[in-house]
């Protein structure tokens, strides 16, 4: 069992795939891109598959989560996740992604024993897309979206970043478009976790700005305690049900408490928390030939050594020196 010095216990794992990207959101990384890992030092597609087997089989581990960067571009993806599902027991597993090509491979993961996506979608208008994204690919996000809904991948959940002055008018608009197209939309609060270290708090779109924009166009009703679980995301019921919208309020409205992951990065780092500045490396054990036994007992010791909380809030407060690309998001 993954378990800290909190009684938090670790149920749910995200494993980065890669820490590349085919978009360059101003929120996440500079134009040109970011250092990227080399080829040897990622995980292999074997080196994964073992990690995840030693998380579900002797960690507790039921969810697996992919994602990147943009976990699409790990060309061993969909092998990755049909010798998951042969796991025992099986996890459950999702993807996080940029929705960019997922309209091919959407069956083919559904196939492979995938159970659901998130896509990240900041905007219903090309143009703003291209401002923030810096690439004009609205219309593959979109088709990803509807592959990965025709394919059963649901609930499909989309992730929406707010930013000042280009995007944060478009909140009811697209709850209204999720609600028509049936996927849950999530509000996320920016965090300090971009490779520009650009983040400032009075720049933020909170939790409070967002459910205000909502309400001047729908009724939001609380979703009842226990009903979140250890989910970032809060939920509200939009006009009576059945559909309901989520505001990730990271900064605003920690969940730390409640927090049940831990993270591996692409080049085999467990990280206990998105904001932890330590790591603890698990890839050279695996290419020493250390037994499942002692890869166990290092990620077990790696969450003992979890903080109570991200520390946002405190004024020493350090950004990690890896961007969210890098972590698994
Ligand atoms: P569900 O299981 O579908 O609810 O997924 P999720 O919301 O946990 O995952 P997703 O990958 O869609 O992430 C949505 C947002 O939540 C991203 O911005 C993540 O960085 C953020 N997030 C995920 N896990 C954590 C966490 O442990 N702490 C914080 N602060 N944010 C997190
Ligand atoms: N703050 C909040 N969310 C972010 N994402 C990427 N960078 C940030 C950030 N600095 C979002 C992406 C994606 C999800 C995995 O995280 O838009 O939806
Ligand atoms: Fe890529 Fe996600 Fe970063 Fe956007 S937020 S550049 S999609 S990793």
């Amino acid at each position: 069992m993954l378990i800290d010095r909190f009684d938090r216990v670790a149920t749910d794992l995200r494993v980065s795939l890669t820490d590349r990207c085919n978009l360059r959101c101003t929120y996440c990384m500079p134009e040109e891109g970011l250092q990227w890992l080399a080829k040897p030092d990622l995980l292999s597609d074997d080196e994964i598959v073992r990690l995840i087997g030693i998380a579900v089989g002797r960690l507790g581990i039921t969810e697996v989560r992919f994602t990147g960067g943009e976990p699409l571009l790990r060309p061993g993806l969909v092998s990755i996740v049909e010798r998951c599902a042969a796991l025992a027991p099986r996890p459950r597993m999702s993807l996080t992604t940029n929705g960019i090509g997922l309209e091919r491979t959407a069956a083919a993961l559904a196939a492979a024993g995938l159970d659901r996506v998130n896509v990240s979608l900041d905007t219903l208008r090309p143009d703003v897309f291209k401002t923030l994204t810096r690439r004009d690919r609205h219309h593959d996000v979109l088709a990803g979206l509807e592959a990965a809904r025709d394919a059963g991948l649901t609930p499909v959940k989309v992730n929406t970043v707010l930013m000042p002055g280009l995007n944060d008018d478009e909140a009811p608009e697209l709850l209204a478009w999720a609600v028509e197209q049936g996927y849950e939309l999530r509000f996320i609060e920016q965090m300090p976790l971009d490779a520009q270290h650009g983040w400032k708090r009075e720049g933020m779109i909170t939790a409070g700005d967002i459910l205000r924009s909502l309400r001047t166009r729908f009724t939001l009703t609380e979703e009842g305690a226990g009903e979140r679980g250890s989910a970032p995301a809060e939920r509200w019921i939009v006009d009576g049900g059945p559909h309901r919208v989520g505001v990730i309020a990271s900064v605003t409205r920690p969940f730390c408490r409640a927090c049940d992951r831990t993270r591996l990065t692409a080049d085999g780092q467990v990280r206990t928390c998105l904001f932890a500045r330590e790591e603890t490396d698990l890839r050279g054990a695996l290419r020493s030939d250390a037994p499942d036994e002692e890869i166990a007992r290092i990620w077990t010791l790696a969450m003992w050594g979890k903080k109570a909380g991200s520390g946002l809030d405190d004024p020493s407060f350090l950004q990690p020196d890896r961007p969210m690309s890098a972590i698994g998001g």
